[in-house]
């Protein structure tokens, strides 16, 4: 089985899963104005998609093969069942499977899962054999932070480095500090180098066959506070990561993958083409299956920064169907 992971480009960048956020209809959206080389899905429960609870959770899977590569995020507590989804998952056509072991929410820690792991590595150990198993060949990866209540890249990293990874994606920050502190890059650059030197140690082990060496190239993904394509591009050269994951500032920017062009000149009336194209497209995608008002967090990415986008959000606030947004946009649009 190809390992796309490989075959991207040094730095390479990725859209960060975000629940809520980055379902199939974001994901096209962005793909059409600046792709970034690696699409996740949002974290997917693998206990509730083994269980009667499937069908209120198994949408988050959905794709189109415009958002190729993409990484199906799962999460959960049951080894057995994390084996069975990732069995599943390669059926699907998903590029791989990566493992939350970073969300923070309090709901989530409680029972034991996503972050929690960090602190039960016999369990972490498990989930990480178990989904391999599925896998079949097909690459794993896992999305981290660097430590509980403190900083231990060490430990934590160097255990995960030791799992022969496809790849790992380092979010600068512990679960405690949540999104307070700036992201602590320094930590995901010693990563990097811890990466480095188990590949020497393993080299120079006598123990170590050369195909093990290998099998330690996981490839690091720094994330966390990037603010733009230029701003990855630093970090990637100072912290020499291989890739760059961009979560929240894809809100202020919606080309912010573009390499070509990040900061397009657009019009008030292309933007809300834009929010229009987003709208319709969520309709067809989802029609009933999700709440109508989801979408309007959306609006305020495209209705920013010209004369009136402010009464253009009220208004669109209180819209409760493509139709009556549509009316709204026209509107302003005759009107402006
Ligand atoms: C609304 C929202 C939802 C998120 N959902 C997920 C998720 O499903 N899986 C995950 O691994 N991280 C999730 N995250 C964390 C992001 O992937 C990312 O690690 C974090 O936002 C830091 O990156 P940034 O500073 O570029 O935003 C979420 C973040 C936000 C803001």
């Amino acid at each position: 089985m190809p390992n796309f992971w490989k075959k991207l480009p040094k730095p390479f960048f990725a859209l960060a899963p975000m629940e809520e956020v980055t379902d199939t209809v974001f994901r096209q959206v962005i793909a059409d104005l600046g792709k970034p080389d690696v699409f996740f899905t949002e974290f997917v429960n693998v206990d509730g998609l083994c269980s009667k609870g499937r069908e209120k959770v198994i949408h988050r899977l959905q794709f189109s093969a415009k958002e190729q590569p993409i990484v199906a995020q799962i999460w959960g507590l049951m080894p057995e069942n994390f084996y069975q989804i990732a069995k599943e998952l390669v059926g699907m056509g998903f590029a791989g499977i990566d493992i939350n072991m970073g969300c923070p929410e309090k709901n989530v820690i409680k029972k034991g899962a996503c972050a929690a792991l960090i602190e039960n590595r016999s369990l972490a150990a498990e989930i990480i054999t178990a989904t391999k198993k599925g896998a079949n060949g097909l690459p794993v990866s896992i999305k981290t932070r660097i430590g509980y209540n403190s900083i231990v890249t060490d430990d934590w990293i160097g255990f995960l480095l030791k799992q022969k990874l496809d790849a790992l994606t380092i979010h600068g920050r512990t679960v405690r500090e949540m999104s307070d502190v700036n992201a602590h890059w320094d930590e995901i650059g010693k990563a990097v180098k811890m990466r480095d030197e188990l590949q020497q140690v393993h080299i120079g082990s006598d123990t170590t066959s050369t195909s093990d060496v290998k099998k330690v190239q996981t490839l690091i993904i720094g994330n966390g506070d990037v603010k733009d394509r230029a701003d990855g591009l630093r970090k990637a050269k100072q912290y020499e990561v291989d890739g760059v994951m961009i979560g929240r500032a894809i809100f202020k920017n919606l080309w912010v993958f573009n390499s070509k062009n990040p900061n397009p000149e657009v019009s008030v009336g292309e933007r809300l083409d834009l929010l229009l194209k987003h709208t319709r497209l969520f309709d067809t995608t989802w029609g009933n299956k999700k709440y109508f008002g989801i979408l309007k967090k959306f609006y305020k990415i495209y209705c920013q920064g010209f004369p009136g986008a402010s009464s253009l959000r009220e208004k669109l606030m209180r819209a409760q169907s493509v139709a009556e947004v549509e009316e709204v946009v026209n509107e302003f649009k005759n009107n402006s």
